[in-house]
């Protein structure tokens, strides 16, 4: 089986591609570099440098076709950053979406996975999140990626492309392997941050917010290990025969920003110095999803929901690449 994966250097999506050739897949990369790495780029994968806004580029990847399905991660992601630049996210995202979804349906592609976001979810209420919550975004980032979802539902319509939506909660975690971890730049995520406030290579981490209404009064999400959102894009596969989908991706867990500080110090055996401060704009109180539907559908299950399994993991690579991956 062979996949195009844009994005394969950046987080979620190298390692997908690390989950299909473990599985003997070949897969085809498009990725520009801007937020990805290269030495994220698995040996024995095809790498086509460029963008997905570039019709050229893409063509030159489809030509390594026929593909099985088309992933797609490439995408800015930083929800800061959406709001001081809203239409850098709506050209980068959803113009560039446009393209790469127009190319993949006249190179004759059939099955195309999208790497969605809690983040179309705005602020929802209580309980936890399935596909029918409403779709209200409080940012641009979570509104681009809304755009893009209707984009694909319209390309399903018209073109009879089989669309399979993932919306992610907190993806963390890293490679079992030791080949691929976390390495935002900047780093904005709990998990690394915390890790290297406790390795001593960044100031004390600040809490956003003691005052949400949680038991400990500091913000719940849904950590879910990204070799299990991996394996949810290849289970959808075979599930998108009958039709396209959407899909709710976590654990159905919650745990509080002082349970994941808590977390980090018991996997690590040291203390993280940090601070608590006031909430950051645009911060829900409780996040959590509901993925009974792919249960249901695909009998996708997380095999390492525990949270100190998922922050091991994480410490594991950042111990062993105390800078990330190479310049
Ligand atoms: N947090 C801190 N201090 C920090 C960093 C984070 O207290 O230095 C808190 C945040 O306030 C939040 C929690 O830790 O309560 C998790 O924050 P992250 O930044 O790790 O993740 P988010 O939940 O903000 O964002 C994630 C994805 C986004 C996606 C969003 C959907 O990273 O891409 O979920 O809500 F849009």
């Amino acid at each position: 089986m062979r996949y195009l994966v844009t994005g394969g250097a950046g987080y979620v999506g190298s390692h997908l591609v690390a989950e299909i050739r473990d599985r003997g897949g070949e897969v085809v990369v498009v990725d520009n570099f801007v937020t990805g790495h290269r030495d994220a780029v698995l040996p024995g994968v095809r790498l086509v440098e460029g963008d997905v806004g570039d019709a050229a580029t893409l063509q030159a990847a489809l030509a390594f076709g026929p593909f099985e399905a088309v992933f797609h991660f490439a995408a800015r992601s930083l929800v800061g950053e959406s709001m001081r630049d809203p239409m850098l996210y709506f050209r980068e995202n959803v113009g560039k979406g446009a393209i790469l979804i127009d190319s993949c349906v006249r190179g004759g592609v059939r099955k195309f996975v999208f790497s969605s976001t809690a983040a179309l979810f705005g602020v929802p209420g209580e309980g936890p999140i399935g596909e029918t919550a409403p779709i209200a975004p409080v940012s641009v980032y979570g509104e681009s990626k809304a755009m893009i979802e209707r984009m694909l539902a319209w390309a399903g319509r018209v073109h009879g492309l089989r669309v399979a939506c993932l919306r992610y909660f907190n993806a963390a975690g890293a490679d079992a392997a030791g080949r691929l971890g976390e390495d935002h730049r900047p780093e904005t995520h709990l998990i690394p941050l915390a890790i290297d406030a406790a390795l001593g290579r960044r100031p004390p981490l600040e809490v956003f917010g003691t005052d949400f209404p949680t038991p400990d009064g500091t913000c719940i999400r849904d950590y879910i290990h990204v070799a299990d959102l991996a394996d949810a894009h290849l289970r959808v596969l075979t599930r998108l025969d009958a039709g396209s989908v959407a899909y709710n991706l976590g654990t159905g867990r919650g745990h509080s920003v002082l349970e994941v500080l808590r977390a980090v110090e018991a996997v690590g055996g040291r203390a993280v110095p940090h601070c608590l401060a006031g909430r950051r704009a645009g911060d829900p109180a409780n996040l959590v999803a509901s993925s009974a539907r792919i249960a249901a559908e695909t009998g996708w299950a997380p095999r390492r929901a525990a949270l100190e399994a998922i922050v091991a993991s994480a410490w594991a690579w950042r111990v062993a690449h105390p800078d990330g991956f190479a310049a």
